[in-house]
């Protein structure tokens, strides 16, 4: 582009109109590209799906860009159709000299014959800028729901073989064959507040569901040492007793928060050598104290938007946080943890690049052990995007957790469920998602955004989809007979087991764990 005072550059995407009624799919694998790139390359690499330019009602977009001119600035990506102008649908941020690698996506409310997408600075100030290898890819919602499924079927389940013999290995046919799950790999829990202790059904009612929990609130400095040097662990205690007794694992959530709305007020009133006593003694305090019970710390909450510590302490505070914490609890995780990072991509604060080089420069400075935490408070989620976001941050190879899933209040209780389940399933279908964290802890006077339950425990519609998936993800009753090779196969949800045969007045009860893996899982049982 010549002219300076254009901000933007755009291409223009001529869509075929397709009905999404009539629009039959036949999936025979997976069409979606999980391509991504976060570092900037000297050339822009081949576009994904040769290019494809044709929408139906989910499409992802990807383009390289770079900006002439000095530096580096935050791309945005809009996409105007004939009746809708969708504001955000990716950012990267771009750099002079190099080639960046936006991915995004969108969901279309109605099908359009012409469209444009926008690339321009997300402060409108003046820059030129290029692109190159540009696609944009359509999806049917049945195509993505396949997908997801797909994912499921390969990543969170395994085949598994039972092989049944008798001592000198013989075969034995027809053996009455039982399998049970006892336990999920895949982390699915809730926060819970202090509301838990001492009530009984909420109790039960949890750890009938729930293999991992976090503490809403009952961790924060702001609730351990209210005031200077009176430092209170008794609520955390019981909770962890709770958490001890159901063998739920938990996330130590958090040990700084950057927002000094949520700072202790004595802290607010700190400055240097006083302050940086008192952030060592509130680490050391509660790591030392908690060592080896939390399987992660949130170190720095919401450090993109906020910057409280840095602002007292200078640049490196968060990264001292990290050493420090490393240094208590060397097996924690320590985990960033932010919002708006995959809700939306609007917010210049916290876009996905944004957050990756936050995470390098801490990487740098010599952070270890750490693990992305996305807060994930949705409104209208916008699956395409989320699935990009999260094909990016899966590049870094690090752990990501979905850690305080919920839908806005704004929404009546009808469509928070809809939403919620379709960002559980994005969410567990994505192989670089360790983790998924519910953020509805339970109180008298409702929840913070979404409640699962009414007061008596009672179902809302958000809780019964999370009740239709904790079905849904787990291996139900298998029972069967071994074939005329001695050997029964299922597929299987990743966990323990408990197998148990019986064989005329013989039988056998034996456990087997099954973890991730690409082949067939083989156990051999004897009796
Ligand atoms: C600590 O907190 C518990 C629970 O809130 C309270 O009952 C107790 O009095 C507190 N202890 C001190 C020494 O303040
Ligand atoms: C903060 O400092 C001021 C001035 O020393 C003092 O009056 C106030 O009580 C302090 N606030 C807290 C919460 O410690
Ligand atoms: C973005 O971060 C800066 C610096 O921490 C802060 O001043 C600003 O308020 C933040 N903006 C939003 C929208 O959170
Ligand atoms: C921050 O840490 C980095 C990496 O350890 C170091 O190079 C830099 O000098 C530090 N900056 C300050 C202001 O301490
Ligand atoms: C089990 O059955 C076999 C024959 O099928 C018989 O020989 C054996 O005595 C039985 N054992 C017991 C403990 O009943």
């Amino acid at each position: 582009m010549e002219d300076t005072n254009i901000t933007f550059s755009f291409l223009l995407f001529f869509f075929l109109l397709m009905g999404s009624s009539s629009f039959v799919v036949s999936f025979d694998g997976p069409l979606y590209d999980p391509t991504a790139y976060t570092e900037c390359k000297l050339q822009p690499e081949e576009p994904l799906y040769g290019g494809g330019i044709i929408v139906d009602q989910l499409g992802t977009s990807a383009s390289w860009v770079k900006i002439e001119g000095e530096g580096s600035g935050l791309i945005r990506a809009s996409l105007q159709t004939e009746n809708e102008m969708y504001n955000c649908v990716g950012t990267v941020l771009a750099k002079h000299g190099c080639w960046s690698f936006l991915k995004g996506g969108f969901v279309l409310n109605s099908p359009s014959q012409l469209s444009i997408l926008f690339f321009q600075t997300a402060d409108d100030s003046a820059v030129n800028i290029e692109i190159a290898s540009s696609s944009l890819q359509p999806f049917s919602v049945q195509q993505w729901n396949a997908y997801q499924e797909y994912m499921i079927n390969t990543k969170r389940k395994r085949a598994v073989t039972v092989h049944v013999s008798d001592m000198q290995g013989k075969r034995l046919q027809e053996a009455a064959i039982d399998v049970e799950q006892v336990s999920k790999d895949f982390p699915f829990g809730s926060a819970i507040a202090k509301t838990i202790l001492g009530n009984l059904p909420y109790q039960n009612w949890f750890a009938k569901r729930f293999n991992a929990a976090v503490f809403e609130n009952e961790l924060k400095w702001y609730a351990t040492e209210p005031e200077q040097g009176k430092t209170n662990y008794t609520v955390p205690d019981q909770m962890l007793q709770f958490v001890r007794a159901n063998q739920v694992i938990a996330r130590g959530h958090n040990i700084f928060w950057e927002d000094p709305k949520y700072t202790p007020p004595w802290v607010r009133n700190l400055t240097g050598s006083e302050l940086r006593l008192a952030v060592n003694s509130r680490i050391q305090s509660l790591m030392s104290k908690y060592r080896e019970e939390f399987v992660h710390w949130d170190v720095s909450n919401e450090m993109l938007h906020f910057d409280f510590y840095e602002q007292k302490l200078g640049p490196n505070a968060t990264l001292h946080f990290f050493e420090t914490a490393h240094k208590s609890d060397p097996l924690a995780t320590l985990f960033m943890n932010d919002f708006n990072v995959l809700e939306t991509c609007s917010d210049v604060n916290s876009t996905v690049d944004s957050y990756i080089s936050r995470l390098r420069e801490l990487r740098h400075g010599g952070a270890l052990m750490d693990g992305i935490g996305l807060e994930s408070h949705f409104t209208v989620p916008n699956l395409p995007l989320m699935r990009a976001i999260l094909d990016k941050l899966a590049t870094l190879g690090l752990p990501i957790w979905l850690t305080e899933v919920d839908i806005s209040s704004t929404l009546d209780k009808e469509t928070q469920a809809i939403y919620l389940e379709q960002v559980l399933r994005e969410g567990f279908s994505h192989p670089s998602v360790n983790g998924i964290m519910l953020w509805t802890a339970l109180h008298p006077n409702g929840c913070y955004q979404m409640c699962l339950t009414d007061n008596n425990l009672q179902n809302l519609p958000a809780g019964d989809v999370v009740d239709k998936l904790l079905k849904e993800w787990q291996t139900g009753e298998v029972e069967g007979q071994t074939d005329e090779h001695g050997s029964y196969s299922f597929y299987g949800f990743l966990g323990e087991y408990r197998v148990s045969i019986k064989y005329g007045n013989r039988t056998s009860s034996s456990t087997f764990s099954l973890c991730q893996g690409e082949e067939t899982r083989h156990v051999s049982i004897q009796l």
